[in-house]
């Protein structure tokens, strides 16, 4: 039996709606397997703006910094969407809590769950069976890097910047997981172009000389954007720098069937982060109909890679397993043959995994 603390930071939109069901089922497995599970919450994004003027309050820094996970929900709000001027923004909380608690990877499972194949837009046989995990830098390149206007304001730029130490720490954790997987990695650049992708490569080679038996090949991001869909199955590990990642990782949501069955571990120097790849979705917040899969799966992660509880983040996996082969979809990833009883709300879906 293990003591943990885990902090609930459900942020805004949907988030808060899907990262309540995330922590009833590592509730329910604290229960199932005896162990002991105490939370606390702490705001981020628009609803922290709202009651402390930032984005990511100090108070909530430091809840993060003494738990021993984070479950996290999504951040962002219709109107600073269209308000390139507001100078407090959501999204600068993310960054800032990857940034600070050094969370340079960015772990995100892309595989189907049989009963999916065909919630997705893409055919079946081309389908059956992908199974690629993605390494996304994520705390450097164009998103961290200097950025500004001048010429009166006429002209914009962001600047792009990686070092070999930021490149070669992710290598080896993307090298690591191949290991325990089909031993195949694809490293994604613009070496043709850009020289952030240059250095990217020349490590990713150097890195390679110590994992003799991982099979390493390079692709240009344009490339994988078009063998993402034309052959999922082609790829295994697949490691990429933060831009690139973000895109790649959005068009591979397809692959497994919608953006609310995908989750993610954010890991690094500090307190792991665990959260669904989706926004905050104000298109459908408030109506109780967002998958909540995307927050159970991101709390199996949690339980798997945070605190090495391999069995408890499987009964979870089992369980969303259990409940689709039974039928039961949401609206995102039902289809023309799903019955209507059997599309649920967050709530129902969250009880039917229970
Ligand atoms: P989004 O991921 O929130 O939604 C994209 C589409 O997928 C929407 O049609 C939405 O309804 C659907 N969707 C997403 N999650 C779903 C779920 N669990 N169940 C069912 N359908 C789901 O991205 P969008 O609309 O571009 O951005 C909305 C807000 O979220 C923006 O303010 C954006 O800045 C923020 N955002 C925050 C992220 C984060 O906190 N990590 C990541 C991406 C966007
Ligand atoms: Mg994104």
């Amino acid at each position: 039996m293990a003591n943990k603390k885990i902090l609930v930071v459900p942020g805004d939109g949907i988030g808060q709606e899907v990262t309540a069901v995330g922590k009833q089922v590592l509730d329910a497995i604290a229960a199932k397997f005896g162990h002991s599970f105490t939370y606390d919450e702490a705001l981020i994004g628009h609803v922290a703006i709202e009651a402390t003027g930032q984005a990511l309050p100090d108070e909530s820094l430091a809840k993060m910094k003494a738990s021993d996970a984070v479950l996290f929900g999504a951040v962002g709000h219709p109107k600073y969407d269209n308000d390139p001027s507001a100078k407090v923004r959501p999204e600068q909380g993310l960054l800032k809590m990857r940034k600070e608690l050094g969370l340079y990877a960015n772990l995100r499972p892309i595989k189907l769950f049989d009963e999916l194949l065909d919630a997705s837009s893409i055919k079946p046989e081309i389908l059956r069976g992908a199974d690629i995990l993605f390494f996304r830098e994520l705390t450097g390149d164009i998103y961290f890097g200097e950025k500004g206007r001048k010429n009166d304001g006429d002209t914009a730029y962001d600047m792009a910047e990686y070092s070999r130490y930021e490149v070669e720490r992710i290598a080896r954790k993307a090298f690591d997981a191949a290991r325990t997987r089909r031993k195949k990695l694809c490293s994604v650049d613009k070496a043709n172009v850009l020289e952030t992708s240059r250095l990217w490569r020349e490590v990713i080679q150097k890195v390679a000389q110590d994992y003799p038996d991982v099979e390493v090949e390079h692709q240009f991001v344009d490339a994988t954007a078009m063998l993402l869909i034309k052959d999922p199955r082609r790829f295994d590990v697949v490691v990429t720098a933060n831009l690139f990642g973000d895109i790649l990782t959005d068009e591979a949501s397809q692959i497994a069937g919608s953006m609310g069955m995908l989750a993610s571990a954010s890991i690094g120097d500090g307190t792991g982060v665990y959260e669904p790849i989706h926004g905050s979705a104000h298109d459908i917040t408030g109506k109780g109909v967002a998958n909540p899969l995307a927050s159970i799966l991101s709390a199996a992660l949690l339980l798997d890679i945070s605190f090495g509880m391999k069995a408890e983040s499987e009964a979870v996996i089992n369980a969303v397993d259990k409940v689709l082969k039974a039928g039961y979809r949401t609206g995102d990833i039902a289809d023309a043959s799903t019955p209507k009883d059997k599309i649920l709300g967050t709530v129902a879906m969250g009880e039917k995994v229970l």
